[in-house]
């Protein structure tokens, strides 16, 4: 599919940057984004490129009521010697089907989800940040906007990426953070939304999020919605635990997020000689192993939050540091490796970059 640019007139450029240690996370927007509609009966639409803008909406739109709604995340980095490259973006358009489908929504052809993406990157790429650790965050997005109250999959869709310059998303940058193991609310059940990537999930998790603020803690790790006993992920980062000699992550199994650098952790753990388990973990003998010392490191990984070190957990009313609260060997090794094949400092032997 043909995808249109509209021009950007001089007047709507927006102000650059100067600071680029000041970025933070997602405040600031590039000056075009992708719009693609799709309609029943027509399907997508009407591609184009065009200057970012506010969207006129009917207060009525099917999004603002029933949350029809799913997103993705995924960056561009700048190399040294100025390319621009993607990380794995053929796996944010597989799973961002798979939330579509999971929503009643119209898949976006994969072919229009990357050239989309990489035509909007290629015409934004002075937006991309080169500061260690900066990048350009990349957010597709799909809304249902019919403007009907009955409770029904939308009969027009817009699918649209924006992008921001961001440093790092946990504000202390690459700093052990502080976990607490939630045990009163539940993100998600067995053959709920928990693995689709939708606004609703995120909504739902912010009362725990900002309980656990008060107590001092960074993020909640949630539990499975049934037995309120085996790890499941934290909002923007799936979890990790290392013991001596392998590594260990809770499975996919319908409610926790596919993670891609997820995955790209555990090709990366293996391939350091380290054994992975994908498989069930009790919380409290997850407890007892950091108490007693067999798990040396934790950590999350997420796109946003790349590979994030995680210095204490707590769980009722314990708080265990782990590895002393810093950040653990393995922890440095993933984040340097990973961010090395990202940045273009080591050769990309998976084949990731794009
Ligand atoms: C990510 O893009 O890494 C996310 O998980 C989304 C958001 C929590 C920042």
């Amino acid at each position: 599919m043909e995808i249109k640019k509209i021009p950007l007139p001089d007047e709507k450029k927006k102000a650059r940057f100067t600071d680029e240690s000041q970025l933070g996370f997602g405040r600031i927007f590039t000056d075009r984004m992708l719009m693609v509609e799709w309609k029943a009966g027509k399907g997508w639409v009407d591609a184009r490129i065009e200057p970012y803008a506010p969207f006129v909406l009917d207060p009525a739109c099917l999004v603002f009521h029933y949350a029809q709604e799913i997103f993705e995340g995924l960056k561009a980095y700048k190399w040294t010697d100025g390319t621009v490259a993607l990380f794995r973006p053929e796996m944010n358009a597989r799973r961002f089907n798979l939330s579509a489908d999971r929503l009643c929504m119209p898949t976006v052809p994969e072919e229009l989800f990357l050239k989309g993406i990489e035509e909007l990157v290629q015409l934004e790429k002075d937006w991309v940040p080169s500061a260690e650790g900066t990048s350009l965050y990349i957010r597709p997005a799909m809304i249902a906007v019919e403007p009907v109250l009955g409770v029904k999959p939308s009969d027009h869709y817009y699918f649209y990426v924006i992008m921001s310059p961001v440093g790092a998303y946990y504000a202390s940058g690459f700093k052990p953070v502080k976990i607490m193991v939630e045990d009163k609310f539940v993100r998600a059940t067995p053959g709920g939304t928990g693995e689709a990537k939708t606004g609703g999930n995120y909504a739902s998790s912010l009362k725990a999020g900002l309980e656990a603020k008060k107590k001092g803690f960074d993020q909640v790790l949630w539990l499975d919605g049934v037995h309120k006993r085996y790890i499941e992920e934290v909002g923007a980062m799936n979890m990790f635990f290392a013991y001596e000699d392998r590594v260990v992550t809770a499975p996919l199994e319908g409610s926790i997020l596919h993670g891609i650098t997820r995955d790209s952790v555990l090709k990366l753990v293996a391939s350091f000689g380290l054994k992975v388990e994908e498989r069930k973990i009790d919380v409290i003998e997850l407890m007892n192993d950091i108490r007693s010392g067999k798990v040396k490191e934790a950590f999350g990984s997420g796109t946003a939050a790349v590979v994030t070190p995680v210095g204490a957990l707590s769980y009722k009313d314990e708080c265990l540091t782990v590895d002393d609260g810093e950040v653990g060997k393995l922890t440095q090794k993933l984040y340097d490796t990973l961010t090395a094949i990202q940045y273009g400092k080591m050769e990309d032997s998976f084949g990731w970059i794009k």
